[in-house]
This record gives C-alpha cells, sequence and structure tokens, in this order.
C-alpha cells in the first residue's frame, strides 16, 4: 500500500484493528449502548436497496452492514473491502453462518485506492471508517468514481454533538471514560483512546456535508443521530445525459 506521508496514521490505524478484531463487535455494543444497530437501522430505511442491486461496502470490518446490505438486496452482488485481514476473517464467518457466501465477496484492499472500475455499484457504503482513513476527500473520491451514475453514496460515522450540555458530557463520557471501559473489557487501552482523538480530528456534520458537495455530489442530505452523536450524509453521482 503505496501513500506516502499518508503511511503513519495508516499503519497505526491498520495495527489498531488487527489487535481488537476478535472483541470488535462486542466492544461495539457495550461503548455505544447498542445504538450502532438502531443507526443502521436508520441507514438502511433511508438508502431503500431494491431487490438485485449492487453495493461495495468499504472499511466493511466485521461485515454487518455488509450483510444489512445483502439482506435488503435479496440477490444482488454485494463486495466488501477492508485492509485489516483480521476483521475481515471474522466478517468472512458471519457471512457463512448467515448463508450469505454466494452473494458476498470480501476483499483486503485499501479505500484510498479502490480496486473497481469505473461506475460498478449501486450503492458505495463507509460505515464508521471515513474517521481511519488518511484522506477522506480521496476516499470520497474513489466512492464517487466507482458508484454508477444516479447511485449513492453513503457515510455512517461519529459525529460532534452540538448541544449543550448534551455535548460536554457525552465528551467526557468519550474522552475519559470509554478508553478505561475498554480497558478493563478487552484489555486495550491505547487502541481505544484513538476513538476519542480520530473524533475530534474529523469534520463536524456540517463541515462533511460540505465535503461530500465539493466531491460534486448531489441531492447531499444529512441526519443528525442520537443528539448528533453520529451522522448519516447521503449523496447522489450525477447521472449521465445522453
Ligand atoms: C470502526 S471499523 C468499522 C467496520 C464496519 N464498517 C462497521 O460498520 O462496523 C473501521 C474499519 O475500517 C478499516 N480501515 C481503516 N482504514 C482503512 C483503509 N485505508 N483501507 C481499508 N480499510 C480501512 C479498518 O480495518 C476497520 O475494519
Amino acid at each position: 500500500m503505496q501513500h506516502g506521508g499518508n503511511k503513519p496514521k495508516e499503519q497505526y490505524v491498520h495495527s489498531v484493528f488487527q489487535s481488537i478484531a476478535g472483541k470488535y463487535d462486542v466492544m461495539n455494543d457495550t461503548l455505544s449502548f447498542r445504538r450502532h444497530k438502531a443507526w443502521r437501522k436508520f441507514t438502511m430505511k433511508k438508502m431503500n436497496v431494491q431487490p438485485g442491486q449492487t453495493a461495495l461496502d468499504v472499511c466493511c470490518g466485521t461485515c454487518d452492514w455488509t450483510l444489512a446490505l445483502a439482506e435488503a438486496s435479496e440477490t444482488g452482488h454485494i463486495e466488501g473491502l477492508d485492509f485489516s485481514s483480521n476483521m475481515l476473517e471474522v466478517g468472512q464467518r458471519k457471512v457463512e453462518k448467515l448463508g450469505r457466501k454466494q452473494q458476498i465477496t470480501l476483499i483486503q484492499g485499501n479505500a484510498m485506492s479502490l480496486p473497481y472500475e469505473d461506475n460498478s455499484f449501486d450503492y458505495v457504503t463507509i460505515g464508521f471508517g471515513l474517521r481511519n482513513v488518511p484522506d477522506i476527500k480521496q476516499v470520497l473520491n474513489e466512492m464517487k468514481r466507482v458508484v454508477k451514475p444516479g447511485g449513492k453514496v453513503v457515510c455512517l460515522e461519529l459525529s460532534k454533538p452540538t448541544w449543550q450540555p448534551f455535548k460536554g458530557l457525552y465528551y467526557f463520557y468519550f474522552r475519559n471514560m470509554l478508553p478505561f471501559i475498554a480497558k478493563l473489557l478487552a484489555k486495550r487501552y491505547e487502541q481505544y483512546k484513538w476513538l476519542p482523538d480520530s473524533l475530534m480530528m474529523f469534520p463536524g456534520r456540517a463541515e462533511l456535508e460540505q465535503i461530500f458537495k465539493e466531491t460534486g455530489l448531489q441531492n447531499v442530505t444529512s441526519f443528525a443521530l442520537t443528539g448528533g452523536i453520529a451522522a448519516l450524509h447521503i449523496g447522489t453521482k450525477e447521472s449521465q445525459h445522453v
């Protein structure tokens, strides 16, 4: 994976996910108080995937979203891409257990340079992944490149609440308590300290909406979830005019 100046962040993130893969699902449930399930459900409802539609799930990790896409599409082919072999291994086991092996292909690759032709998928999604990549704009450009004209780029990600005093409370939990809970439950502190650090550097909901627009996506909409702890962004690639 050749990305020059992006290497240190990329390598660090890679080592974090290689190390927490086995505990990722249970930690997600615990640290988000299972809110991530509701956010995923809301997202699928807004996407309204139709039978037979295709999707690429970038930074698919342990494949929760990949599987939801496959279920909604029923027969359409779904690809999941991630650079952590350990996360993909957990994902592959879930795919097989749920009988979706024929429908889902998992690939080890980098979100910064997607190994697909232009205009390949009806949907290209990224769940809790954009915060982790070295260059948000490059990844969104790549997602836009591989989605079909008229198709959608969808991002579900942690975000920054704007409403005080909720904001203060939330930041206290996130910065001071969460890494300690992770230390107790998963014997991981450093890896979960990455979470608040990565959020601080990430754009808020309105800023990310602007970045979606700058990428050239159309009809960009965003939704604040659970008081702005998370946000859903959806943009459409312009249809080709004949
Ligand atoms: C927080 S997990 C999210 C997993 C999954 N999408 C979900 O919704 O639970 C972030 C994932 O992004 C992957 N990732 C981070 N940077 C990446 C990159 N540059 N290329 C590919 N995968 C990356 C990590 O390996 C990890 O599996």
